[in-house]
């Protein structure tokens, strides 16, 4: 059990209520907040060991060094990866152009498909749609069901002809909280083709479930710092170091080589190879920090709280007038995001109605326009929790949407 009330306190900024209510903060799925401890990481940092990374040999590059390395090897860990397998990108979209510049365009051809989903964030689709226009390769998307979860069955169809050479499927989805199989998945995938590789988008899973790559048995993973209760300005591309090492670098420059002339150029081992230019040292620190937090709190810990939570937020929701839940109905099939459109009422003017009174929810397309032609949606209010929140945030929610109702709702016109 999270002991909430004492959590809420490791959080600076939810210590600022708005108008002398509490803030209410749903939109973990966005960026989540960040504790006091990772704070102080990267306050260290650049307080009493600000240096750059991998050249200096005096003891305050050194230390500079072991603590951007610290945070790769926590991720790792965090992961159950490989330290060699992490990449330290800017963000989960760097992290997916990664996979899509280094591994597709240098090696899918004319004939070779690629296997996608109607849910993906934009992250991990728009690279991938580039990258087959580019190389002139076909585009399969999994459909959803009418509950918001991959039809396995048609991926199966979308596979058998063994075309599909690389499979790019989101672990937990950003609108409909559904959970993937994503291990299921990339058996199928690998069933009809062995050599295919499957990269999965873990930006919402990975602060949220219980993750071990190990197990998962996918080629690479994607995850972003500031969903994982850390700073922004740093994510990771976590891969088999295998695909790594048969990768094309993306960036090149500084850090990258392990030898330059003047005719050219041979590169650095992986990770390095991708990491060109300084990187972000103290963003790695903080996220080292950060998923230690999370890994104190147990993520089995913090799965159970937001199942329990969520589980009360549905039902709330649900009955209240007017909603509509997008995505499966059960907890054990969803992560932290609660996607749901309020009957006659725009999502923008919930949105802002809710802001007014210190509830914070993402409204919008939620960047996953596909997914939201498939709903038939321009826009969904999207709730998200975390380890902060707690049952008193539903109540201000659920208020706030009976009051931007009684405000926009028109009257069913009768004829
Ligand atoms: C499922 C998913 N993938 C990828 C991203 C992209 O993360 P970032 O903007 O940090 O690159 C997000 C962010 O909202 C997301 O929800």
């Amino acid at each position: 059990m999270l002991d909430v009330a004492a959590l809420r306190r490791e959080f600076p900024t939810l210590q600022h209520g708005v108008g002398g209510r509490r803030l209410v903060y749903l939109d973990a799925a966005a960026s989540a907040q960040t504790p006091r401890v990772v704070l102080d990481a990267m306050e260290r940092y650049y307080g009493a060991g600000r240096s750059n990374v991998h050249r200096g040999v005096y003891p305050l590059a050194e230390a500079a060094t072991a603590g951007y390395e610290g945070g790769r090897a926590a991720l790792a860990r965090f992961l159950g990866a490989d330290p060699r397998g992490v990449v330290l990108t800017k963000n989960a979209t760097e992290a997916c152009n990664l996979v899509a510049y280094g591994h597709v365009r240098r090696h899918l051809r004319p004939g070779d498909a690629i296997l996608s989903t109607v849910m993906e964030h934009h992250a991990n689709m728009v690279p991938f749609w580039h990258a087959a226009e580019a190389n002139g390769l076909e585009l399969r998307h999994v459909p959803i069901t009418e509950d918001g979860r991959l039809d396995l069955g048609a991926a199966r169809e979308l596979v058998a002809d063994g075309r599909v050479r690389f499979a790019a499927v989101t672990h937990v989805s950003n609108v409909l909280g559904t959970i993937n199989p994503v291990a299921e998945l990339a058996a199928l995938v690998r069933a009809a083709r062995p050599d295919a590789v499957v990269h999965v988008d873990g930006a919402q899973a990975a602060p949220h479930i219980p993750v071990d790559l190990a197990a998962l048995d996918v080629d690479s993973y994607a995850v972003t710092g500031h969903k994982l209760c850390g700073p922004t300005g740093i994510g990771a591309l976590v891969a088999r170091p295998e695909l790594l090492e048969g990768m094309e670098p993306f960036l090149t420059g500084g850090e990258m080589i392990r030898d330059v002339t003047l005719e050219g150029a041979t590169w650095n081992d992986v990770p390095h190879r991708f990491e060109a230019g300084t990187p972000p040292i103290a963003e790695a620190i903080g996220l080292g920090a950060a998923v230690g937090f999370l890994e104190d709190l147990g993520m089995d810990a913090v799965r159970a709280h937001e199942v329990e939570l969520g589980a009360v937020f549905l039902s709330g929701l649900r009955d209240a007038p007017g909603i509509e839940v997008h995505g499966p109905e059960d907890m054990a099939d969803r992560g932290a995001a609660i996607s749901f459109t309020v009957e006659g009422v725009h999502p923008h003017d919930i949105g802002a109605v809710l802001g007014d009174r210190g509830v914070c929810v993402r409204v919008g397309h939620h960047c996953c326009k596909p997914l939201m032609r498939e709903l038939g949606a321009t826009a969904t209010v999207r709730a998200s929790l975390h380890v902060h929140n707690d049952v008193d945030d539903l109540e201000p929610l659920l208020e706030g949407i009976a009051a931007a109702r009684a405000m926009f709702a028109r009257p069913a016109v009768s004829a």
